[in-house]
């Protein structure tokens, strides 16, 4: 006999019941090729449902190709509808491994999501999707709405110091994407770009999987080292965090800068900024961005992932005037544009002055946040560490001396229901970094980076 349990208190119909089981049996190998099933008579009596219950699921089956039926002789198990699937203990394990790093998540650049300012957002939302005309419900263009772009070179000059006309940006689904346009535009194999090392490991990704290699320059507390920039090679660009090195947290003074230009003029290639989070500096005054020195050699990429919410995928491109061309056409072959309606609603948030009042009230928040965990890290870790980086954005570095986070360390430290991030994962050139952590606060509340950090120090020194 056939054993399928039925259950009536589901939502889920009878047919669709019966239907699901035989075919997961046939799927993962109970039920085997040639194998003869119950007639539909003889299987309705025996789960005691109606005949057009079986008759459905068997005709579904038959439809998709896991059974065959042949009149007169019954219906069997098709052959090849075999599939091997992970064990239910890989993917049990799977599952608390992830609810393990759900416990106390120090990941770095998430925002505070319970402060997302959703009734304005939703007020500017409904005057929008009521009064807008039609055509916004249409195809749109690949760089972007007018009006968005318009309030943000508006903003970049005022805030960033950012040189360009609304034609120069291109509306991106994030800054993940204005990176794989670029790319797209500069890079394939036998091609080069220098970067920061350690730098964003889905960046590297990003720029490796057009083909091309990734020459490493270290970084310092200042961020990149330009002395070292090679003058016998011939990069495509130079790709920099100069507010916010990412993950080291240094800032680019402007003697750098200048040489990171010079190279660039000399070179005749670009350098690429990404100033992902550099709103939120709490010490010092704001630092201008590196484009605003030579807009023609500058590509700016920015992002409201962090002062708004990674969740809107917005972010933009800063492009000398001769690149915009290629890029919007890049951008249409990604993906045609970025939903409109939502283009729209940031527009009206920027220009109605809630971006900049938002950003105010966040930097208080995240630096009160910030300040509490160095003083949970100093009174817990006394003098046993440093602490890097912390000027800028929702993450710090933490260095431990004498301390390797290895992946046996790493995997003790989950245990103790606290995930952490190694900086060694971002590096190019491997084994510089392994005393030192990433500790993300922007999302934690401060019970939880007390605790967080309590349970880091237990399970490291096996208190
Ligand atoms: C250095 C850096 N650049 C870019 C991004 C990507 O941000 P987005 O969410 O806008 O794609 C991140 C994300 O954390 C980042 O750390």
């Amino acid at each position: 006999m056939l054993w399928i349990p039925i259950n009536r208190a589901l939502d889920i119909p009878l047919n669709k019941q019966v239907y699901q089981q035989i075919r997961e049996k046939i799927l993962n190998g109970t039920l085997q090729g040639g194998e003869r099933l119950a007639s539909t008579r003889k299987l309705c009596s025996e789960l005691n449902v109606s005949r057009n219950v079986i008759l459905e699921a068997y005709e579904q089956l038959v439809a998709e190709g896991f059974l065959v039926s042949y009149r007169g002789s019954g219906t069997f198990v098709a052959d090849g509808a075999c599939l091997a699937q992970p064990s239910k203990e890989t993917f049990q394990k799977k599952i608390e491994d992830k609810t393990a790093a759900s416990k106390i998540d120090f990941r770095s650049g998430i925002p505070a999501l319970d402060l997302f300012p959703r009734k304005t957002w939703a007020k500017l939302s409904h005057t929008i999707w009521n009064d807008t005309n039609p055509t916004i419900f249409g195809y749109d263009q690949p760089e972007g709405r007018y009006e968005l772009r318009e309030v943000l070179a508006n903003y970049l000059l005022r805030t960033r110091g950012v040189d360009c006309h609304p034609d120069q940006i291109v509306i991106t689904s994030g800054a993940t994407q204005a990176l794989t346009v670029i790319a797209r535009l500069f890079l394939s194999a036998n091609d080069e770009a220098i970067m920061e090392d350690p730098i964003t490991n889905d960046i590297q990704t990003i720029f490796k999987s057009s083909g091309a290699s990734i020459y490493a320059i270290p970084v310092d507390q200042c961020g990149m080292r330009t002395t070292l920039l090679p003058q016998d090679r011939q990069p495509k660009f130079v790709f920099i965090t100069p507010s916010h090195q990412f993950p080291l947290g240094g800032t680019l003074p402007i003697q750098r800068r200048i040489q990171l230009i010079n190279y660039a003029r000399h070179k005749k290639c670009y350098l690429v900024e990404d100033d992902y989070d550099s709103e939120f500096r709490y010490e010092g005054p704001p630092v201008s961005s590196l484009q605003g020195l030579d807009p023609h050699r500058v590509l700016y990429i920015g992002s409201f992932s962090k002062i708004l919410s990674p969740a809107l995928r917005i972010g933009y491109l800063v492009l000398p005037l001769d690149l915009v061309e290629k890029c919007r056409q890049l951008k249409w072959f990604s993906d045609l544009h970025t939903p409109s309606i939502d283009q729209l609603i940031l527009a009206r948030f920027i220009k109605e002055g809630y971006l900049e009042r938002h950003i105010a009230k966040m930097k208080k928040y995240y630096k009160n946040n910030r300040d509490f965990l160095i003083q949970c890290l100093h009174t817990t870790f006394s003098n046993k560490i440093k602490i890097l980086g912390y000027s800028t954005g929702l993450h710090l570095v933490v260095e431990m001396q004498n301390i390797h986070f290895s992946s046996a360390l790493l995997e003790k430290i989950e245990q103790f229901g606290v995930k952490v991030y190694p900086v060694e994962d971002h590096s190019i050139s491997k084994g510089k970094h392994n005393d030192q952590i990433i500790l993300g606060f922007g999302h934690l509340k401060k019970d939880e980076i007390q605790e967080g950090i309590t349970r880091l120090f237990r399970a490291i020194f096996h208190k």
